[in-house]
């Protein structure tokens, strides 16, 4: 069996590194290639995580950069037609919700080439989401979807998949999570920082919804500048909420006034770093999906800056709870976690660190 596993952007590669790692188990059964779309380039966008996860130099990189959707998606399905017409896989695998993932499963399709999507059936219902328009083109295409939850399946039979393509294998970033949390309890990147355990929150914004409106992203860094009089927040900054940030003239309101206090900017942070200052974090402050549900494995409370999610379980199990953009909102929310409140959470039936392992038992059977 030839398989064709697809990365492109930052939260696609902890998704995919123990899929790879399982399918190397399998070597006289699954031959498998690694293509990078090359939708996120910078060092610390993503080869930062190829070294901090031990993932595979890719086999091959379409090197297609940034672009408005259109051009972009174009330009990762000109390139990856040719890849496949070339190796002629048996199976493509995607991962996540990232243009990358849309672009190649249509592709691949149009090719007659099966396609299996990791983390199928999440649903926010909000079509201004760009990922929600590439999660329903992406399942709608699928051969194989194998969900993080039983929600997700639900979703997919309500939108009439047959029910024999839905495999309910668990959550594969919950895997990468679990292999490397005693490895990043070992940094020291809190001391280098002079913060204390508990003693600060994290923070990552780059939601077109949050950071492209001036108004909207100003509302936001006027809560967070208040809430950094209570406690220091680590902002580790998107390129693009940067580049929005300066455009709108917020750093000021962005930078700390001082060490014991205030928003400190970071540039983006590896894996291993990352999860060292989350698993620490007496909240984390967010918009990405990702952390939503990386949170709730690691029990910490989280505050979701979106007035919708599509990873519900969080919510109904964990350890999230849905904010929105609101100023008052936010600091309510905080404010709720420092008095010592956070809501009771659990962690959600098969993120247990063996998703990947059943894809690939599923794959191989
Ligand atoms: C993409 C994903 C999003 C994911 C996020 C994580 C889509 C639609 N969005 O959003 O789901 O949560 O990645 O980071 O696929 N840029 C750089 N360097 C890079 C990559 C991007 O500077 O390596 C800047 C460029 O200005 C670029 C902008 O960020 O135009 C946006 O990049 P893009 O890949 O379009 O989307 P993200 O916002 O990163």
């Amino acid at each position: 069996m030839k398989i064709i596993n697809i990365v492109g952007a930052r939260p696609n590669f902890m998704k995919m590194a123990p899929i790879i790692e399982a399918m190397n188990q399998h070597p006289s059964t699954i031959q498998h290639l690694l293509v990078h779309t090359g939708q996120h380039y910078d060092e610390k966008m993503s080869q930062a995580f190829f070294d901090d996860l031990g993932m595979p130099k890719p086999d091959i990189d379409l090197e297609v950069g940034s672009g408005s959707h259109a051009e972009q998606t174009a330009r990762i399905m000109i390139a990856f037609e040719k890849v496949c017409l070339q190796e002629k896989p048996d199976l493509v695998i995607v991962v996540g919700d990232v243009n990358s993932t849309m672009a190649c499963t249509i592709t691949a399709k149009k090719l007659g080439i099966k396609v299996a999507h990791v983390e199928a059936g999440l649903r926010s219902r909000d079509m201004a989401i760009p990922e929600e328009i590439n999660r329903l083109c992406t399942d709608v295409l699928c051969d194989v979807l194998f969900t993080t939850d039983k929600g997700a399946g639900e979703n997919l039979l309500a939108e009439g998949i047959d029910a024999n393509k839905i495999v309910f294998a668990g959550n594969v970033m919950i895997d990468t999570l679990k292999k490397h949390q005693d490895l990043a309890a070992r940094l020291s990147l809190i001391d280098q920082l002079e913060l204390k355990p508990q003693g600060y929150a994290l923070l990552t914004l780059h939601r077109p919804s949050n950071v492209d409106e001036p108004a909207v992203f100003k509302g936001i860094a006027q809560a967070l500048h208040q809430l950094g009089e209570r406690l220091p927040i680590i902002f580790p900054i998107h390129p693009r909420t940067r580049k929005m940030a300066e455009q709108f003239g917020l750093m000021d309101i962005l930078q700390a006034k001082d060490s014991s206090s205030g928003i400190h900017l970071l540039e983006p942070l590896g894996y291993l770093q990352f999860l060292h200052l989350m698993m620490n974090a007496r909240m984390v402050l967010t918009d990405s999906g990702g952390l939503q549900e990386e949170t709730t494995a690691l029990g910490v409370p989280c505050i979701t800056l979106r007035e919708n999610t599509e990873r519900p379980i969080t919510c109904e199990e964990g350890s999230n709870v849905i904010v929105g953009n609101k100023k008052e909102n936010i600091i309510a929310a905080a404010e709720t976690i420092l008095s010592g409140q956070p809501k009771a959470a659990t962690v959600p039936e098969k993120w247990d660190g063996k998703a990947a392992q059943r894809i690939v038992d599923w794959l191989v059977e």
